[in-house]
């Protein structure tokens, strides 16, 4: 299936300011965890609060083509029967996993451990994307995976295998291989290791962890054994910290403005564009904190401010991951140079996103250096 991309035309006119409250739809990454790990409970398990892209309901058809039962209630929660690790069937068509990476990567990991063969494939960008990264661990794990160029490429071909458990220090900092390499544990005899370079969004650890799965969590390592199983349960999603970014960064640049953002996730390997911003100079208050279903949540309250160019970098750059195209906006309304450094990743997402930032403002007049082509 060939996803075209919108083709209306949206005329935006200059805002006056931004007041008021926003609650926004559910976290995406947290609503793949919710329904993967969802599916794998033994017993029903309801999800509110979901996210219903696109994305999301890759995940949700991949899961019916192995025979689980998910449906959506009135209300727009999701049931789900789950059918426990060990009862999924062979799907009978390729998996579609579209546009979305998360579910190439997580599946790969979980298919990996099935007694069936599977086949996964996205769209042209998808399929586009280094799945190396994956293939890579699981390969030393026991499980037969095969890909395009050399297996790094989808349509990915995976034939279920009993799995050993590794330990593993991953190369790059990306929270989809380490969740890879955890659902595999999950089937793999012995406990399995993940050590990361430096610490990405941690949804999978935590939805498990939820879930009543023993995980052991030790600075930069996780570590699940194999073959526990889990009871299903309710989970309650919270607002997606990145599509709460852009009404930040706008309330931010927009004169007189003061907006409150309710129920937001706050876990503190999204929270990096939040820091750098009030580096930066925004005004932004995080009131009402507790804890949903394993997740920190907050409600955010940002008032207009000045803001000063700075550098970001290093550690900071996978905990801003998905938020770096929108601080690069605020970044053209700060007074002096802002320098971002160390975000290669940016060129293996859906698109090359520091190209796409750097021609989209160009098109804007705003200037910009270094390498980009
Ligand atoms: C995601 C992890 C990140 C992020 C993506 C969602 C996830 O990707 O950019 O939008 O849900 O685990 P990487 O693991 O490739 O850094």
């Amino acid at each position: 299936m060939v996803i075209e991309p919108p083709t209306e035309k949206i005329k935006v006119s200059k805002a006056g300011s931004l007041r008021g409250e926003i609650t926004l739809p559910g976290d995406k990454s947290i609503s793949h965890r919710a329904v993967i790990i969802g599916a794998l409970a033994k017993g029903k398990v309801r999800i509110s609060g979901l996210s219903s892209g696109e994305d999301n309901q890759r995940t949700i058809t991949a899961f019916k083509q192995m025979g689980v039962d998910i449906a959506r209630e009135r209300d727009g929660d999701l049931r789900i029967q789950g059918k426990g690790l060990f009862a999924l069937k062979e799907p009978a068509q390729v998996i579609d996993a579209g546009n979305s990476g998360t579910t190439m990567r997580l599946l790969t990991g979980l298919l990996s451990g099935q007694k069936f063969f599977s086949i996964l494939s996205g769209d042209t960008s998808l399929n586009q994307r280094p799945m190396k990264r994956v293939i890579e661990p699981l390969s030393m794990m026991g499980a037969q995976i095969w890909g395009r160029g050399g297996g790094n490429f989808a349509p990915l071909a995976i034939t279920g295998r009993n799995l050993k458990a590794i330990r593993y220090e991953l190369p790059v900092a990306s929270a989809q291989v380490k969740s890879a390499v955890i659902l595999a544990g999950l089937y793999a005899e012995g406990i399995t290791e993940v050590k990361e370079p430096s610490f990405t969004r941690d949804h999978t650890e935590r939805m498990l962890a939820y879930f009543g799965v023993d995980l052991e969590r030790e600075r930069n390592a996780v570590r699940v054994q194999g073959g526990r199983e889990w009871e299903g349960k309710e989970v309650i999603v919270p607002g997606d910290i990145s599509s709460a970014a852009f009404f930040i960064v706008a309330a931010t640049i927009i004169p007189h403005s003061e907006i409150t953002i309710r129920g937001t996730g706050m876990n503190p390997a999204r929270t990096g564009f939040l820091e750098i911003l009030r580096q930066m100079g925004a005004s932004i208050e995080i009131a009402n904190k507790r804890e949903v279903s394993g997740e920190p949540v907050a409600d955010i309250v940002v008032r207009s401010s000045r803001l000063q160019g700075r550098e970001i970098r290093g550690e900071m750059i996978p905990k801003a991951i998905d938020e770096i195209p929108i601080l690069a906006i605020a970044a053209t309304c700060a007074e002096g140079e802002t320098v971002i450094r160390d975000a290669g990743e940016l060129r293996v997402k859906e698109t090359d996103r520091i190209k796409a930032i750097v021609s989209e403002l160009r098109r804007f007049g705003v200037s910009s250096r270094g390498p980009v082509a």
